[in-house]
């Protein structure tokens, strides 16, 4: 595991853009494991300005996003789908067939799991994830308790990821209890990850993953076992690590 100690979150934005501009470079048929939620927003600026000043190009590029919530509607600007076309795929040159997240509308949700998996496979696999982690060492929507082995699946929200991601939707609107999550065991597949970790609201949870027991009471801490990981954090984050 490789960690990477940084000042704040605009330098863990700039380091984390810069690595996976890097991999495309290097492979420009990547296919990119991608996240949502506010931690990767910075980090999604700069490879969309990297993007339109010609020091990458995503015209090969496959993205799998880790989840959605399951019951918004098509088009929800609460959505993870919204959010990256927002965010992200409206503004650069990626083939926006091949930009994958889950189906958080669907009518048979467990198959589209299923389906989620072969589209995974067909293109052969993720070649590098990034990652956000929750206050409770979440990863994608795989909860404390979750198995790590798990593949994608329907997963219901903790109540502190439900309270934490609360700022999103407006007073009164209904929130979404359940989620598409690829697994555990799906996330690990991916030939490298990238964790990235900003906010001292996210120290204790990055202090259980890198020294912690390896256990499915902090799911991220299932990272020690993977042989390509690197952990990138403001001095926030690791402001709980022992050295
Ligand atoms: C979202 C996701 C989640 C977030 C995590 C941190 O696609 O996979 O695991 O990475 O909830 O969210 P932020 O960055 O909003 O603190």
């Amino acid at each position: 595991m490789r960690i990477v100690i940084l000042k704040d979150d605009l330098a863990v934005a700039e380091f984390g853009a810069n690595y996976i501009i890097e991999s495309i470079n290097k492979k420009p048929n990547t296919v990119l494991g991608l996240a949502t939620g506010s931690t990767p927003i910075r980090l999604y600026e700069k490879m969309m300005i990297a993007n339109q000043t010609k020091r990458v190009c995503f015209k090969k590029v496959t993205t799998f996003n880790l989840d959605e919530y399951l019951g918004l509607a098509v088009g929800h600007p609460q959505s993870y789908r919204y959010f990256m076309d927002h965010r992200l795929f409206n503004h650069i040159d990626i083939d926006k067939e091949n930009t994958f997240v889950p189906n958080g509308a669907s009518d048979n949700p467990i198959a589209d799991c299923t389906h989620y998996e072969e589209y995974l496979r067909e293109k052969g696999g993720v070649d590098l994830q990034l990652l956000g982690i929750g206050s409770n060492g979440h990863i994608g929507f795989n909860e404390p308790g979750s198995s790590l082995a798990s593949r994608t699946h329907i997963a219901v929200l903790s109540k502190e990821t439900i309270s934490a991601n609360k700022r999103f939707f407006s007073v009164g609107e209904s929130q979404p209890h359940l989620s598409i999550t690829m697994g555990i065991g799906t996330i690990l597949e991916s030939r490298e990850i990238m964790l990235i970790a900003t906010g001292a609201n996210k120290a204790e949870a990055i202090k259980n993953t890198i020294e912690g027991p390896v256990s499915s009471s902090c799911p991220a801490s299932i990272l020690q076992m993977h042989p390509y990981v690197t952990i990138v954090m403001d001095e926030e984050a690791a402001k709980s690590l022992r050295n």
